[in-house]
């Protein structure tokens, strides 16, 4: 028994899951950082692996780019296989100046300009939310660990190549701290499924001073996420 993405049996995925976008990264981090592990998805590549950090059984797999990609992947995951906590570990482009290349974002709320969540059939907003207590256990690690951190809100965006190259600075003003593009549907998934969720990212760009990350700072930069997210395995906050 599979879903129509994921071949992987039931119980071949572990309760806490690492979600890179790139398949190829979430083959890297099995590969550099777990134990043991397994592969359990091929599907369009989408490669997923399931192995042990420090005797914590923990899974990681690729989610490709963008929110109906994400929303793919964390229903099945959620829906089918149980999955319970969800870290997303991403890269971002920063909104402000006071954000630094390889800083670290808790994506402590999302935005969208996205049609993802008219599926709710809700005349109002819905505010994107992480799960409360993995934002705190996170920033506490990151704080421990000596990695730079922010918490404030990411723009969870449709649209990569903008017909308006400055439609950034208008959500530059309403605070938002960076842009990607996934965040949104994840959080809202997880609530929706009653299970925890949580966007981290690294800054890769920035919209503000044009700065980009070189291929091995983008190495070490996951490397950061990937450690403060298998430090949260098996952390059992109560829920928010
Ligand atoms: N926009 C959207 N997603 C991103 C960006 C960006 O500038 N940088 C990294 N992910």
């Amino acid at each position: 028994m599979a879903t129509p993405h994921i071949e992987a049996k039931r119980g071949d995925i572990a309760e806490t899951i690492l979600l890179p976008g790139d398949p190829l990264r979430a083959r890297q981090i099995a590969m550099e950082l777990l134990t043991d592990a397994q592969p359990f998805n091929q599907v369009r590549n989408m490669l997923g692996f399931t192995g042990y950090y420090q005797g914590k059984r923990v899974s990681v797999m690729g989610t490709g780019m963008g929110m109906p990609s994400m929303g793919i992947y964390s229903s099945e995951l959620i829906q089918f296989y149980g999955v319970k906590q969800l870290i997303r570990i991403g890269t971002a482009g920063a909104l402000q100046g006071h954000l630094h290349i390889r800083d670290v974002v808790l994506a402590q709320a999302a935005s969208t300009d996205s049609n993802y969540p008219s599926q709710f059939g809700l005349s109002g907003h819905i505010s994107a939310t992480p799960d409360f207590s993995l934002l705190r256990q996170a920033a506490l690690l990151a704080e421990k660990m000596g990695i730079q951190y922010h918490a404030g809100t990411v723009v969870s965006s449709d649209v990569f190549y903008h017909m308006d190259p400055d439609q950034w600075k208008k959500w530059q003003k309403t605070g938002a701290l960076c842009i990607e593009m996934e965040a949104y549907a994840l959080y809202q998934n997880a609530r929706m499924g009653g299970v925890k969720a949580l966007a981290m990212n690294v800054i890769s760009d920035s919209l503000v001073t044009g700065e980009q990350l070189s291929a091995a700072e983008r190495q070490d930069s996951f490397r950061d996420l990937a450690r403060i997210a298998l430090e949260l395995i098996d952390y059992e906050g109560s829920s928010s």
